[in-house]
C-alpha cells in the first residue's frame, strides 16, 4: 500500500486489517502518535489526514488516500516548533505528556476548522481528547495562545 506520511512516500506490505495507528507505530517507527484506548475513545492517536483530524486507531491503512501528518511532521525541518507546540510548552499544558501529541494534533485541527473562538468552543471541539492528568485548563490556554498568535500574524 502506498502512503505519504510527513511528506515522504512509503510502500507498505501489511495485513489488510492494519490500522493507520499500527502502521505508524509498528511498521514505520513513528511512535509519537500514541495508543491509548485503541477504540476511538481517548484521542491519543489523533493525526491529520489531508485537511482533517482523524483517529488513527479507527482508520484502516487501506482506506487512506490523502497525505498523513503526524506529530513528527508538524514542525518544519529547521527546528522551529509549530505555534501550537510552542503554545503547549509556554502554557505548561501537560504533565506526563502521554496525551500531548494527540492533543497538539487535535488543537491544530480545532484551529484550522475555526472552532476556537471561545474557551467553551475550544473545550467542546477538544472534548474527544482525554487527559488523565487533567491538564485541561492549560490545554485550553495553549489553544487560546495559538489562536491569538495566528490572529496577530494575519493582521
Ligand atoms: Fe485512538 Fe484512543 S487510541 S482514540
Ligand atoms: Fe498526562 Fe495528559 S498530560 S494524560
Amino acid at each position: 500500500m502506498d502512503i505519504t506520511i510527513n511528506g515522504s512516500r512509503y510502500d507498505l506490505e501489511v495485513d489488510a486489517r492494519t490500522t493507520l495507528l499500527d502502521a505508524l507505530r509498528e511498521h514505520l517507527d513513528l511512535t509519537g502518535t500514541k495508543k491509548g484506548c485503541d477504540h476511538g475513545q481517548c484521542g491519543a492517536c489523533t493525526v491529520q489526514l489531508g485537511e482533517r483530524r482523524v483517529l488513527s486507531c479507527l482508520t484502516l491503512l487501506a482506506s487512506v488516500r490523502e497525505p498523513v501528518t503526524t506529530i513528527e511532521g508538524l514542525s518544519p525541518d529547521d527546528g522551529v516548533l509549530h505555534p501550537v507546540q510552542q503554545a503547549f510548552i509556554d502554557q505548561d499544558a501537560f504533565q506526563c505528556g502521554y496525551c500531548t501529541p494527540g492533543q497538539v494534533m487535535a488543537a491544530v485541527g480545532c484551529l484550522e476548522e475555526g472552532h476556537a473562538d471561545s474557551d467553551d468552543e475550544i473545550r467542546e471541539y477538544m472534548s474527544g481528547n482525554l487527559c488523565r492528568c487533567a491538564a485541561y485548563p492549560r490545554i485550553v490556554a495553549a489553544v487560546r495562545q495559538a489562536r491569538d498568535a495566528a490572529m496577530r500574524d494575519s493582521d
